[in-house]
């Protein structure tokens, strides 16, 4: 399979904080490949260099095989990179209907967009009964179903999912996962950042562990899974 999207060498900086250094990593097309690692170990700082939102220092970034490290985060998102930010932050004051428009942001096609607003509603039923309300008032499971559906609004090609599981309930972790599965059967590319190892390794090809911003293991997430020293490093 060809690669949909390359880092190669990628770096970036917070002032003189070094958040990552030297990044390889490759999300071939069809896949969902997982992103692990500890806190601080420089996982949103990834995502973030892919999405033009943090300057990668050094370091090219290929999607479809054409660089993107110096677009626009608008040309990204044109591209086909959507990202799903951590800690699901949706607009509160806005109703579900309102914040899935915001997701549609850079498209001028309304009868497409109240098409993918009615597909949205076919992944996430729950959100479909409660439209109206304030995204703020909702629960965090459906906060965190509603800032995917945004990021799905965009139409794209790769999605880039920042710890869709924390501070979820297994049973909505699972309920998450599998939605992660049906948009991947659809032929959505996934690069998915998780703290919770066995979650993310169960559920991707492919993985990177990130260590103080470098990657330290990568592999096949059945081989990371039966191997000694991640299972006692990471999973605990
Ligand atoms: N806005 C920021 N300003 C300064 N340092 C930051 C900022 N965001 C992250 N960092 C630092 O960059 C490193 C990587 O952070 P981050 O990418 O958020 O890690 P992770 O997502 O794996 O928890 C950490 O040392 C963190 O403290
Ligand atoms: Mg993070």
């Amino acid at each position: 399979m060809a690669d949909l999207l390359e880092l190669r060498g990628v770096s970036a900086a917070y002032g003189r904080i070094q958040a990552i250094a030297g990044i390889d990593l490759s999300v071939p097309e069809g896949a969902i490949v997982a992103l692990l690692g500890a806190n601080g170990a420089g996982k949103t700082t990834t995502l973030n260099t892919i999405s033009r939102l943090v300057p990668a220092t050094t370091g090219s970034i290929l999607f479809e095989g054409k660089p993107i490290e110096r677009a626009t985060s608008h040309a990204v998102v044109r591209a086909g990179i959507s990202q799903v930010p951590e800690g699901r932050e949706v607009f509160r004051e806005m109703s579900v209907a309102e914040n899935l428009e915001m997701g549609a942001y850079l498209r001028s096609d309304p009868r497409g967009i109240r098409d993918d607003i009615e597909r949205a509603f076919d992944y996430f039923p729950i959100l479909k009964q409660r439209y109206q309300q304030k995204a703020g008032t909702l629960s965090g499971g459906e906060q965190q179903m509603l800032v995917i559906a945004r990021a799905l609004m965009a139409r794209p090609r790769l999605l880039l999912l920042d710890e869709p599981s924390l501070g979820l309930s297994p049973l909505l972790v699972e309920k998450i996962f599998e939605i992660i599965h049906r948009l991947n059967r659809e032929g959505l590319s996934i690069l998915l950042v998780e703290q919770n190892a066995s979650v993310a390794l169960g559920a991707s090809s492919e993985a990177y562990i990130l260590e103080n911003g470098e990657v330290a293991v990568k592999g096949k997430s059945a081989d990371l899974r039966q191997d000694d020293a991640v299972r006692r490093s990471y999973i605990g």
